[in-house]
């Protein structure tokens, strides 16, 4: 099929790639490929697209492990869904968790989840832990209560998880052939606990094994990492095989406030077969192209506007080259962080409130 045959069904047009026909779906997937020509121009490369999956029902990619994941803990028949979370993976959580009935939980960092994230959990009924801790200490404990056959963990340790987000490559590689008949020659993506890092590659991987794709015709992953939480820019630059734990992680980018990246040991081999490679960015850059995508309409919070930034600073030291074409992944929407929104935007200006008096503060004539 090809990408005009889109039924509404998202995901699960791609159930030949999943473990079911259908999920807990609400619908996901199916999110728009932008062209960004400015951005394309500005930046320097043959061709720039952004596949925006801030789209989906809940606002990020992790409804698409979610429609599968939470399908897989239904059938199961467990009792109460649990995940540590930044806050989408526990926004998509509560979300699919309540369309199936099911309790959950959510396990949150204290104070560095951002509040749109928080208020999604909140509403769609998830029990929320304030967890005086980070990420990777929330993800401990609930890898514990999942081991004493407490909760049924819904992070990306979970594969079921993966074999939903798997279907972002396969819509990236059918809109793009269809769009501009071509696959795309690399895929840049935010990276956190590395768990969509490794549902690409694994996408890629069954492709080449099916021979619809040729080996060569893998796009490099590349994937970017705030400076203040880069453990697997680090395991790149140093060859090893795993991620060394960062205690102490700090960035505006709060999705991606992560030390020790669970999935580094699938997510690492993906970047080095294809030949893609891994590089930080800071807070600075990250807000700059946030506003740059947001002045081409482009909404998305601090974390996916990782993978312009990352580009960005790649094709100035030229390991991105003039000839590539590119999909820069966008992983959650502008309103999941309406604060780092505002502080990135124009500033309210106070008017009086009548026409004559904003007309004169207009200075119109
Ligand atoms: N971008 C956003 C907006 C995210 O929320 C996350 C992860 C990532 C990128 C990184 O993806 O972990 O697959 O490498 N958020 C998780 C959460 C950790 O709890 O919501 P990854």
């Amino acid at each position: 099929p090809t990408w005009e045959d889109f039924d509404g069904r998202g995901v699960w047009r791609y159930d030949a790639a999943l473990p079911f026909e259908t999920g807990v779906s609400l619908p996901e997937g199916a999110t728009p490929l932008h062209d960004v020509p400015r951005l394309e121009s500005s930046i320097g490369v043959d061709r720039l697209r952004v596949k925006h999956e801030g789209m989906n029902p809940t606002g990020s990619f992790k409804d698409r492990g979610m429609t599968v994941g939470v399908r897989v803990a239904e059938q199961m028949g467990v009792e109460r869904l649990a995940c540590a979370s930044t806050g989408n993976t526990s926004a998509a959580l509560s979300a699919y968790g309540s369309r199936a009935g099911l309790e959950t939980l959510v396990l949150l960092p204290q104070g560095k989840v951002a509040a749109g994230k928080v208020a999604q959990a909140s509403l769609h009924g998830a029990r929320i832990l304030e967890v005086d801790g980070n990420f990777d200490t929330c993800l401990d404990i609930v890898g514990d209560l999942a081991e004493r056959g407490d909760v049924y963990l819904l992070n990306s340790l979970n594969p079921f998880r993966l074999e939903g987000q798997k279907t972002i490559g396969l819509e990236i590689l059918e809109q793009f052939r269809d769009e501009e008949e071509s696959y795309p020659d690399r895929i840049v993506l935010p990276v956190g606990n590395a768990g969509n890092t490794a549902a690409l590659y694994k996408c890629l991987r069954e492709l080449v094994a099916s021979s619809a794709l040729g080996d060569a015709d893998m796009p490099k992953l590349t994937g970017v990492q705030a400076e203040g939480a880069a453990p697997m820019v680090e395991a790149i630059e140093d060859g090893r095989a795993e991620t060394r734990r960062w205690d102490s992680v700090e960035t505006s980018a709060t999705a991606i406030r992560i030390g020790n990246p669970v999935n580094a040991p699938k997510a690492l081999p993906g970047i080095r077969e294809t030949g893609g490679t891994a590089v930080a960015v800071t807070d600075g850059e990250i807000k700059a192209a946030q506003r740059e995508l947001a002045r081409e309409g482009v909404g998305v919070e601090p974390a996916s506007a990782a993978s312009i930034a990352g580009l960005r600073s790649l094709r100035e030291e030229g390991v991105v080259t003039a000839d590539e074409q590119v999909v820069c992944l966008t992983t959650g929407h502008l309103l999941k962080d309406p604060e780092a929104a505002v502080e990135a935007g124009t500033e309210p200006e106070a008017v009086p409130g009548t026409t004559q008096g904003v007309r004169d503060y207009l200075e119109l004539k």
